[in-house]
């Protein structure tokens, strides 16, 4: 039977099989097909930004549904309200509902864990808050905590989603950032959370230390948990605010800024510990049509300070909302 498929090389495949996994959009009721060089992996929605949507014949592996709305009995003229994707962290599936859909969650909730045989809870996600950017969650089914390991690029991460930021969605930010890492860098993560960039770096490159700064106290204890995991001895965890803490430790070759509410409040502070043709890689989201402007003041405000930048490049990460979308700038400090 004909399904829809993305195309990816073959050397692309693990990275995009374990993102559609953790966007909850991979098919997993169809084996993964290839195509002179390319894998053809098959998907449960019809929109996705990073790749072309096309149709393949690829077999089917179990009678069982895949795709959590074929396992779920609620009236028919809500099923357009149902999410197409969600969140998947370790064994914790993360879910936002409309209100028309909140009778339902619990239904919902139980439907997803009979169709995604890794997932043990679901919890419903009513957004992140304050400065710890923390989600408030609610368990709407399943047993437990959403205390978990996740597994990106074979590390293993110490998480939950309810007491420290954990975004799966960054998988390829943090792939992206590890291999521009050369032998021996120096790196500060500012905005750290539990370490997942410092750790698929420590896993993909070999940096001489990764200095991960957040204001959570917990996301240091997930962190140590997670090197621990992974053998890393590398990363420095420091519980504090990242402009205080960053003045105590030396100029790095990189620093890591994802904070993309306010990154830019804090870009003096990480110029200051930047080496001169260091990166900066700050996250921000941004009304699309204003991303000169940004540009600008980020220009003017390093000028004002006393740091020469140049940006190198801009990547659109993803979008927020019907005018806004989140960015990485790789900014490049000058004489
Ligand atoms: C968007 S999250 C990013 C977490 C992490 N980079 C990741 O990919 O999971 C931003 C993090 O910045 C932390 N934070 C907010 N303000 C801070 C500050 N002034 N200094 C240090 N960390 C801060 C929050 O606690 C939160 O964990």
């Amino acid at each position: 039977m004909t399904r829809l498929c993305i195309r990816v090389p073959k050397t692309e495949g693990e990275r995009v099989r374990a993102e559609l996994l953790s966007k909850g959009i991979l098919d997993t009721g169809r084996r993964i097909g290839s195509d002179n060089g390319f894998l053809l992996i098959p998907i449960l929605t019809d929109e996705y930004d990073d790749h072309e949507i096309i149709e393949a014949d690829l077999e089917h592996l179990e009678h069982a549904p895949t795709d959590y709305k074929d396992a779920l009995d609620i009236p028919e003229e809500l099923k357009e309200y149902l999410p197409t994707s969600f969140d998947i962290i370790g064994d914790v599936a993360v879910i936002k509902l409309p209100d028309i859909l909140l009778p339902y969650k619990n239904s919902i909730g139980d439907s997803l864990i009979k169709v995604n045989r890794s997932v043990r809870i679901v919890m419903m996600d009513s957004g992140v808050k304050g400065d710890l950017r923390i989600r408030e969650l609610e368990r709407i089914a399943g047993e437990g905590g959403s205390a978990t390991i996740h597994k990106e690029f074979g590390v293993r991460m110490a998480a939950d989603p309810s007491k420290v930021y954990f975004n799966p969605r960054l998988a390829s930010e943090r792939y992206r950032i590890a291999s521009l890492v050369k032998d021996g860098e120096i790196i500060i993560d500012m905005f750290a959370g539990a370490a997942p960039f410092g750790l698929v770096i420590c896993k993909r490159a070999r940096p001489k230390i990764i200095y991960s700064i957040d204001i959570n106290p917990d996301a240091e204890r997930f962190a140590r948990k997670s090197m621990e995991l992974n053998r890393i001895e590398n990363i420095v965890p420091i519980t504090g605010d990242a402009a205080e803490a960053i003045k105590d430790l030396p100029e790095a070759d990189r620093v890591i800024m994802n904070l993309p509410q306010t990154a830019e409040v804090f870009l003096a502070d990480a110029l200051s510990k930047t080496k001169v043709s260091g990166i900066v890689h700050l996250h921000k989201v941004i009304e699309r049509s204003e991303l000169d402007i940004f540009i600008g003041s980020m220009e003017k405000e390093a000028g004002s300070r006393g740091f020469g930048i140049i940006i190198d490049t801009v990547t659109e990460l993803k979008t927020y909302s019907p005018t806004m979308s989140v960015y990485v700038f790789d900014i490049r400090r000058v004489e």
